[in-house]
């Protein structure tokens, strides 16, 4: 059964249409890619799925519910949860509260002293230390746990991030170009985490440059070109059609 899906998604930037008419969908437990040239609209389609912006027509389906112009809190809160290109961690902060602030609020938190606060918030809040602790090791960050995140290096970053969406238990991810700027050993290492998230279930949708890594990690590939679906199938396929090689060596090539 498809987990989301698009139908006839589009969203238009001035006269530019950067997502035009798009229907896509993605099943549960699928791992899919989404790849294409420089400008093709791929974060403009991750935007508007996460609730980042709202798409000027067309529908957004999460789990049989319209979730169309939901806001990313409400669709993280049903289970979507997307990483930004660039890395969203605030830099004043050290590595354990970044992952530990990524965690949903309980109602009350931030404006009920500590000392009024109910068992029940007090549990929450250990949980989430936990929590965080259990992703920092899980990631291999504990070493860093108490650097500024400005220390991190552009992999670490994106470690990091995926640490910060894992702390919102998402039955969806969506990851926005994973491993731009991380060297071959880490990507290989978080190409594995990807994996393994699947392996358990997640259900996970990646933008990618780096298509070797992204075609070995993948069970399907969706190729954007001008906002539009150009070619979708088995990675094997995708990548030796003949659209797909003249997308990437035509005009808009990076
Ligand atoms: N906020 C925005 N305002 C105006 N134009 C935008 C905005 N975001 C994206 N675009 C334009 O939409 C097109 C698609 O961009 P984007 O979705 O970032 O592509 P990709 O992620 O595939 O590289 C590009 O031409 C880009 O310049
Ligand atoms: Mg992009």
């Amino acid at each position: 059964m498809s987990l989301l899906s698009t139908d006839g998604l589009v969203k238009e930037f001035g006269g530019l249409r950067a997502v035009d008419e798009l229907s896509m969908s993605v099943d549960d437990g699928e791992i899919v890619g989404v790849m294409g040239p420089n400008g093709a609209g791929k974060s403009t389609f991750f935007n508007c799925v996460s609730g980042v912006i709202k798409p000027d027509s067309g529908t957004v389906t999460l789990d049989g519910a319209d979730v169309t112009g939901d806001s990313p809190e409400s669709l993280a809160h049903q289970g979507l949860v997307r990483t930004f290109q660039d890395t969203r961690e605030l830099e004043t902060m050290t590595v354990r509260d970044n992952v530990r602030l990524a965690a949903p609020d309980q109602p009350g938190e931030r404006t009920i002293p500590a000392l009024l606060r109910s068992d029940a918030m007090q549990e929450h809040e250990e949980g989430v230390r936990e929590r965080a602790d259990e992703l920092i090791e899980a990631f291999e960050l504990d070493h860093l746990a108490d650097e500024y995140s400005s220390t991190l290096s552009g992999g670490q970053r994106k470690l990091l991030e995926l640490a910060r969406a894992l702390m919102l238990d998402p039955d969806i991810l969506m990851l926005d170009e994973p491993f731009a700027g991380v060297n071959p050993t880490l990507t290989g290492e978080i190409a594995e985490r990807i994996a393994d998230l699947n392996d358990r279930g997640m259900t996970v949708v990646i933008i990618e440059h780096e298509i070797e890594t992204l075609s070995e990690l993948v069970d399907r590939l969706i190729v954007l070109q001008q906002g539009s679906l150009l070619v979708e199938g088995d990675p094997d396929a995708v990548l030796s059609d003949e659209r797909v090689i003249e997308a990437y060596l035509g005009g808009d090539a990076e």
